[in-house]
């Protein structure tokens, strides 16, 4: 389980550092989690202070709530199918740009979101850039295929963990009303590969392995350093 408290300050660096993307006219991609959070309070501080004029897609409840408590004026994908840019948090990126993401179990939309955008940027605090994946996938799972994707996760090298809520009994219900599973791999040395085969299990909704990150905003005691996909 993620520590959303780790790292507090370098996580405001990065989220907030990020907000400066957004220009008026634009439609952006709101993420999920706590670095995340710090992007769109700052918008919400940019809408009040400039007049920044933007609308967002949140990829969660959570960053719906966020962005309403925030003044930020939302559109839906239906209405903007093509994003100028999507910011968003992760779990883990390795150095070939690859990132695993799900830790707040909103990888689904995220991936939908950051897909239907020109530009995908991820705001990080430096312990997330690591040379391999070694962060558990979430993987999203159709309640009525669970027993089987476990098995065929299983048949993969995985060890999947059906992920259970905290004040509530039972699993965590993703915003599409589905189970996730945490699926420990070891150390990925072939995410593309492990992704493509996640995919063709039968009752796999979405798993947490992304390969469209354009821009890192990776932050430590030194600052914000961006990271351009090499
Ligand atoms: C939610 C995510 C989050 O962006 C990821 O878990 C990072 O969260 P945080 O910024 O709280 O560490 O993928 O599904």
């Amino acid at each position: 389980m993620k520590d959303v408290s780790a790292n507090a300050d370098a996580k405001r660096l990065a989220g907030e550092a990020a907000a400066e993307l957004v220009k008026s006219g634009m439609v952006v991609g709101l993420g999920t989690g706590s670095t995340v959070a710090w992007t769109i309070k700052r918008l919400g501080e940019r809408v009040k202070e400039e007049g920044l004029d933007f609308l967002g897609i949140p990829t969660s409840f959570q960053a719906e709530n966020l962005a309403i408590a925030c003044g930020i004026r939302l559109t839906t994908l239906n209405s903007h199918p093509v994003l100028d840019l999507a910011i968003d948090g992760a779990d883990q990126v390795d150095q070939n740009f690859f990132v695993i993401k799900g830790g707040g179990a909103a990888h689904t939309r995220e991936k939908v979101v950051s897909c239907s955008a020109k530009r995908f940027v991820i705001v990080a605090d430096e312990s997330k850039y690591v040379p391999k994946l070694t962060w558990p996938v979430p993987v999203e799972v159709l309640p009525f295929a669970l027993r089987l994707v476990e098995r065929r996760l299983s048949d993969l090298g995985g060890k999947p963990v059906l992920r259970l809520g905290k004040m509530k009994d039972g699993p965590v219900i993703t915003d599409n009303g589905n189970f996730v599973v945490d699926v420990d791999f070891g150390v990925i040395e072939d995410p593309k590969g492990l992704a493509a085969r996640i995919c063709g299990i039968p009752g796999v909704v979405e798993h947490g392995i992304f390969d469209n990150l354009d821009e890192l905003y990776l932050a430590g005691k030194g600052g914000v350093e961006r990271i351009g996909r090499s």
